[in-house]
Formats: C-alpha cells, sequence, structure tokens
C-alpha cells in the first residue's frame, strides 16, 4: 500500500514537472508556409488575415486583436490559448479534432508573430 501511494506521487510530480507546452517560438520556412495556410483556410475569416479580428464575422461576435499590446491578456498562457483552439469558447469554433496538437502549437507561434511588422 505504502508503495502504491508511493508510486502515484512520484507519477504525479512527473506529469507536473514536464513543461506543459514545449517552447518552440521559431518554425522554419516549411512550417510557417503551412501554418499560414491553415491561418487562412479556418481563422481568417473571423481573426483577419493580419490577426487583427477586422472582419465582418469578427466585429460581430467580438474576437481579440491579436496584434494588441494588452493582448494576451494577464496571465492567459500559451497553453491557456491552445485549450480554447482545442476546445471552442462561446463564438471560437472547437479545432481539437481537425488539427493536430503541434498544427496548434505552430498556430499559436503564428499568432504571436503577427504582433511584429
Ligand atoms: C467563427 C469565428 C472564428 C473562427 C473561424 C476562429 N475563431 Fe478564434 N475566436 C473567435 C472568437 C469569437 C473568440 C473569442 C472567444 C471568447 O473569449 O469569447 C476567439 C478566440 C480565439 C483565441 C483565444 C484568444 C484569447 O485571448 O484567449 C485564440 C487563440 C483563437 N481564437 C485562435 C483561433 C485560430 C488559430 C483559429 C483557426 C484555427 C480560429 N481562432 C478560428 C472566433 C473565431
Amino acid at each position: 500500500m505504502k508503495l502504491l501511494v508511493l508510486v502515484c506521487v512520484l507519477s504525479v510530480g512527473v506529469v507536473f514537472s514536464v513543461p506543459a507546452q514545449k517552447k518552440d517560438p521559431k518554425l522554419d520556412n516549411t512550417q510557417i508556409a503551412k501554418t499560414k495556410e491553415i491561418f487562412n483556410a479556418r481563422c481568417v475569416r473571423c481573426h483577419g488575415i493580419d490577426g487583427k479580428g477586422e472582419t465582418e464575422l469578427g466585429a460581430r461576435l467580438h474576437v481579440p486583436d491579436f496584434t494588441a499590446d494588452a493582448w494576451p491578456e494577464p496571465g492567459v498562457t500559451d497553453a491557456d490559448l491552445a485549450s480554447t483552439i482545442r476546445t471552442g469558447r462561446d463564438e471560437m469554433p472547437a479545432f481539437g479534432k481537425k488539427l493536430t496538437r503541434d498544427e496548434i502549437n505552430h498556430l499559436i507561434i503564428y499568432i504571436h508573430s503577427l504582433r511584429k511588422p
């Protein structure tokens, strides 16, 4: 019984010590091209090609401006953004079944890159 408890504690420790998301802020050119393609195909109608959300649908649904200084809101991590993309929120559709984890992580890196001129 003691051993079981120890094993449980250890495995919880392992799970929590693994970083929630591997930081990989650099995409190579192929990844950028592919991610841009996905963004243009699936996200642009609401979020706009520049991520500002200045589309008709974006304005109606109040999408966040990914290029604003105040975005993401304090305390919102990339893991939170990934979870929003996976499971959706309010009018934001869920993409967890349509996109792979890597595709979603690359989209987040891509979205962050839209801020730079
Ligand atoms: C039908 C319109 C629509 C589409 C298509 C859409 N989104 Fe969204 N998205 C929204 C709305 C609306 C919100 C704000 C949700 C809320 O918080 O109420 C949002 C929120 C988000 C957020 C969270 C922002 C934050 O500050 O927490 C991310 C990240 C995001 N979208 C990425 C994407 C990506 C990537 C795609 C394409 C794969 C996509 N969205 C497609 C409407 C859309």
